[in-house]
């Protein structure tokens, strides 16, 4: 397979875990699991593993896809650390996810989607909705606002490519909440809100 260069991989190379906490809204992620009675999780862009480790310790098949080699060996660091376990890949979400239909009772995605033009978010969405299950419950968190860099190449309407900075080259998608909710349009919208980093998170369940 194909990789994309991907700048996270350097960034965690130099910078480490980068992100150590769970996202503030999982604690009522996995109480919304519990409740369904889901099992396995897909952590789509696992980065560093800090939600895998907070799913998997939680109780949960944790199965994870990133495209950094840095990200995926860190996040089976950590579990090992942790004394725990997930099947995690090294793959690009952009050509196809590597699972079978309606294979994951959730998918939990944390400033990941965003990374792309409006095609490929697109073609993301559609597979992220293929391996869910009818019910299946979706977390995802996306862009609204372009930070870090100082200047960006415009590739088509919301969508920006820094020019400078950590993220250098890596395509960016800034989402409007309506945009969110077509993209994802096979889905019931529990909750859309803004959290502190300015990212819109979106928790939806597959109709
Ligand atoms: C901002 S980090 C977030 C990491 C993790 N979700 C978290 O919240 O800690 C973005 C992650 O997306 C991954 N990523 C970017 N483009 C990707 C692609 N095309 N396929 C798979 N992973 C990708 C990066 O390697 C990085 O781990």
């Amino acid at each position: 397979m194909k990789i994309q260069t991907n700048p996270w991989d350097d960034i965690f190379k130099q910078r480490g875990k980068v992100f150590n906490n769970p996202h503030p809204d999982m604690p009522g992620i996995v109480k919304l699991l519990k409740e369904r009675q889901a099992k396995i999780v897909l952590d789509l862009g696992n980065g560093t593993g800090r939600h895998s480790v907070y799913l998997a310790k939680n109780g949960f098949t944790v199965f994870g896809l990133d495209s950094s080699p840095e990200a995926v060996q860190a996040t089976q660091k950590w579990l090992s650390e942790e004394g725990l376990t997930a099947d995690l890949k090294l793959g690009n979400m952009t050509e196809g996810l590597p699972y079978q239909d309606g294979f994951f009772d959730a998918v939990v995605s944390v400033q990941v989607i965003n990374h792309g033009d409006s095609a490929t978010v697109q073609r993301i969405a559609e597979e992220i909705t293929r391996i869910l299950k009818p019910g299946g419950l979706l977390f995802v968190t996306v862009a609204t606002v372009k930070n870090q860099a100082k200047t960006w190449e415009q590739i088509e309407p919301n969508t920006y490519m820094p020019l400078d900075g950590q993220e250098k080259g890596l395509v960016h998608h800034f989402f409007t909440a309506e945009e969110l909710k077509k993209v994802f349009s096979g889905f019931s919208v529990t909750n859309i809100h803004l959290d502190e980093s300015m990212h819109y998170c979106l928790t939806a369940l597959k109709k």
